[in-house]
């Protein structure tokens, strides 16, 4: 008798993923490249996937490199009913001399690891996982673009694929990894946006899920997205709890910089309390900003009536939204209980889309992903 709730996964002794067996199937004919212009992320996919097969009797299968297209799955594979799905974000880059470059994809492939055996879907060896990815990027080497603000948006995803419409974990899964040619994450690009607060919905709450990168994560959000956006703002400002405290910008991770109370600069953003999605680039700006030795960099709770004393009283210096899809994005505004509180950008340029140290920021960690400051994050292929 199937035991449902038992984890088929994340103990078990069988086939792991082996680069070494990675099987290429090439497609017949190649699609025309998307002039840089016309694209919109996450819309136009290259010409092959990667595809590995998972059973709970024998482990992860070869992996197979196919032309991209349908999968076909039993309408009761529990991803349609129960929402068995993560996914990771991360993007190639080409460099100035035509090479191919990765950002810190060894922590895609750790958090994708936890995603899974948060849902009970199976784990692997994660620099194996690494290792089929980049062969996967090289072959679709024509479909990265070479311009700066331009990528290749890679998307690891790991589904539960046992037909059952009893709940527990699944005895199939297909992790597969598909690429999508990207520029700005906003049509506007590098521009800073503005914020509304959202009150009646809260993205997520300790003990849950929020710090996976689960699918059943972002439906949801799309709600107060949208609300948002008719009203006229760019994004929606997730807050929790009863002192307001700032999480979550749609689906960003946020930063304060402001001068505290005891007079220093400080740049803060809320603690991995398991309720904040542990971002690559959250993390690469913390280092980033920590070995400036400019700021008091704090990763602690920050409210909103801390940002609206530090704005009243002239303190509040810069706040930005930080993702892989969009990097860096400054914020302008935050309409915040019926009120819209401006946020400061550049005091010594009125013209400025961003404040010096969102757009040093930005600017910095572009420079290491496109290959032009050199630093150990950047891994060319
Ligand atoms: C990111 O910032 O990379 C995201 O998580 C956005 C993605 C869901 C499109």
């Amino acid at each position: 008798q199937q035991t449902l709730f038992k984890s088929t996964s994340v103990d078990s002794k069988i086939t792991d993923i082996d680069h070494k067996r990675v099987q290429i199937k090439l497609s017949e004919s190649l699609k025309p490249l998307i002039p840089d212009k016309d694209l919109v992320f996450g819309r136009n996919f290259t010409d092959h996937m990667l595809m590995i097969e998972w059973n709970a009797k024998d482990g992860w299968s070869d992996p197979i490199i196919q032309p991209y297209g349908k999968i076909s799955l039993e309408p009761s594979a529990m991803v349609f009913h129960y929402s068995f799905e993560c996914f990771e974000g991360l993007k190639a880059y080409k460099d100035k001399e035509g090479k191919l470059r990765l950002f810190r994809p060894d922590m895609n492939m750790k958090r994708l690891w936890k995603s899974a055996a948060r849902l009970t879907l199976p784990v692997f060896n994660e620099d194996e996982l690494l290792e089929c990815l980049k062969i996967l990027i090289r072959l679709e080497e024509r479909w990265v673009p070479a311009k700066r603000g331009f990528s290749l948006y890679i998307r690891p995803t790991l589904i539960g694929t046992q037909a059952s419409l009893g709940i527990g974990s699944n005895s199939r899964a297909i992790l597969f990894i598909i690429c999508s040619p990207c520029g700005p994450y906003f049509r506007t690009g590098f521009s800073a946006v503005r914020l509304l607060s959202t009150f009646k919905n809260v993205r997520a709450w300790p003990g849950g899920t929020g710090d996976a990168k689960i699918g059943g994560n972002y439906s949801p959000c799309v709600k107060p997205q949208i609300e948002a956006a008719e009203k006229g703002y760019q994004q929606n400002l997730w807050l929790f709890g009863p002192d307001d405290e700032i999480t979550e910008v749609g689906t960003m991770n946020c930063f304060v910089l402001l001068d505290n109370e005891n007079g220093e600069t400080e740049l803060v953003t809320p603690p991995l309390d398991g309720t904040i999605l542990a971002g690559v680039t959250r993390d690469s700006i913390l280092q980033l900003a920590r070995t400036w030795k400019e700021l008091k960099v704090s990763e602690r709770k920050i409210t909103m009536s801390e940002v609206v004393k530090a704005l009243k009283e002239g303190r509040l210096r810069e706040m930005f939204g930080s993702g892989t899809a969009c990097i860096v994005t400054p914020i302008k505004e935050i309409n915040y209980r019926g009120q819209d509180l401006k946020v400061p950008l550049d005091p010594n340029d009125a013209s400025s889309n961003a404040g010096p140290i969102t757009r040093r920021i930005s600017d910095t960690l572009m420079g290491i992903q496109y290959g032009e400051i050199p630093h150990e994050w950047s891994v060319v292929l």
